[in-house]
């Protein structure tokens, strides 16, 4: 099973009809195919195998615990961002010793619980950062593997809030910075500086920004050893890209063949962080249509899914095929835009996209929202956050229900200085 399949005319996800799921859940409704996400592992670890690379799962990308659960009995180890995110990959059982740490700003609570998780790999961005691992870990009797993350000056050529490899960015040290870093490092107690690691940018198409990439991290890998400093890891990241106009995308053996080319003799232990690769086509987000209104200039096909549940049209431009389920042999009526029931010009999903004659009550699939959907879903205009399937051949269970809608109102507290 590889996914998103018409069966008898309408949209299904493996043996489950779409229509079959809206209707016992309800919609909005994320639903992913268990099968598609196997695929997508097993194509990637195929391709990295020769180069004994380890995975790491941005669980970033999407966090459900079903889903780590998936890629953690296939192998996956994970890499987090947060406390929350830890403690995510630890509850799906990923084993602490596969499991990276990367972010700007690690607090020190969550530098601790990683270091008593016995986390296999701190990625640390700065100086001060570095200080205060080595201080959390001394005061634990406990000594922190770090790799340090540099920040290659590269260009990834994608859209400009997910490129985190060049100079302005926040990301990372500047590369030329390592041989100092690590000097300091060794001139630590508490911190272990084993690699370095280097991520540039999410959503990349173009894989010569990876070449330029290793081809810095190799030269200053070779220099650090130069300088006698144990460098042991490389940890490549993540951002391999996905075709999000249904073509086929970056194939992960055309990665591997640069990473093998520029990287191959290091005799280092490689790691790589996808995420969206594994995830995103392996997902979508099903909708029921409200109503159309048709304006002056636009037909405006308004749908019970909005910004809130799926950011990415609105945040980066981002481009989802938005498909009828059922009736998909009808003519284009012309473009359309998709919009949510929030009151903001940006809640859209799809501006002049050309779609059927469409009738309210029938059901959109959103395509490619496996990744950085359901995890970036805010209750803005206090609509609850939406449940997620996961379907697997003929079996399909909610993986989250319904944020129940009592639940989030009674979050909130009135203090008692508040009359009434
Ligand atoms: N490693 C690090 C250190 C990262 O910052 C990221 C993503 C990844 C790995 C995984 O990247 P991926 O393989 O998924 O491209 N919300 C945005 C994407 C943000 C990516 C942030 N960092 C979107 O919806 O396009």
């Amino acid at each position: 099973m590889q996914g998103f399949e018409i069966r008898d005319a309408a949209l299904a996800v493996e043996n489950v009809p779409l229509a079959t799921i809206a209707d016992q859940v309800g919609t909005p409704v994320y639903v992913y195919s268990a099968g598609a996400i196997r695929a997508r592992y097993r194509a990637l670890a195929d391709a990295l195998a020769p180069h004994g690379a380890t995975i790491h799962y941005a669980v970033k990308a999407n966090s459900n615990q079903a889903v780590i659960a998936l890629l953690r009995e296939l192998g996956a180890g994970a890499d987090v961002v947060s406390g929350g995110e830890l403690a995510r990959a630890l509850a799906a059982g990923v084993p602490a010793d596969r499991i990276v740490f990367a972010g700007v700003g690690k607090t020190r609570d969550e530098m601790a619980a990683a270091i008593d998780a016995g986390i296999h790999l701190f990625n640390i961005e700065s100086e001060p950062e570095l200080e205060t691992l080595a201080e959390v870990a001394r005061s634990k009797g406990a000594t922190a593997r770090v790799g340090l993350r540099v920040n290659p000056d590269v260009d990834a050529r994608t859209h400009a809030k997910i490129t985190t490899g060049k100079a302005e960015n926040k990301f990372g040290v500047p590369i030329e910075r390592a041989p100092a870093f690590f000097a300091r490092a060794a001139a630590m107690e508490g911190v272990e500086a084993v690699g370095l690691s280097a991520h540039i940018g999410s959503q990349l198409l173009d894989l010569a920004p990876y070449r330029q990439t290793y081809v810095r991290l190799r030269e200053m890998a070779l220099a650090l050893r130069a300088e006698g400093y144990g460098l042991r890891l490389l940890d490549l990241g993540g951002g391999l890209g996905i075709g999000y106009h249904g073509e086929a995308g970056p194939d992960p053996r055309a990665l591997a063949a640069i990473i093998g080319e520029e990287l191959g003799h290091l005799d280092v232990q490689l790691a790589v962080e996808p995420g969206r690769w594994l995830v995103g086509a392996a997902g979508a987000l099903l909708s029921r249509v409200i109503l159309v209104k048709h304006g002056v200039t636009k037909r405006h096909v308004v749908v019970d899914a909005a910004m809130n549940d799926l950011i990415r049209p609105t945040l980066y431009e981002g481009y989802h095929r938005i498909e009828p389920v059922a009736g998909r042999d009808r003519p284009d009526a012309g473009p359309a835009d998709v919009v949510g029931p929030i009151c903001e010009s940006g809640d859209y999903l799809a501006k002049d996209r050309p779609l059927p004659a469409v009738a309210a009550g029938e059901l959109l699939a959103v395509r490619d929202a496996g990744a950085y959907g359901a995890v970036m879903a805010s209750t803005y205009n206090s609509r609850p956050l939406v449940p997620e399937v996961l379907v697997d051949g003929d079996r399909w269970a909610v993986v989250r229900p319904r944020q129940d809608l009592s639940a989030m109102i009674g979050l909130d507290r009135v203090p008692d200085w508040i009359g009434g």
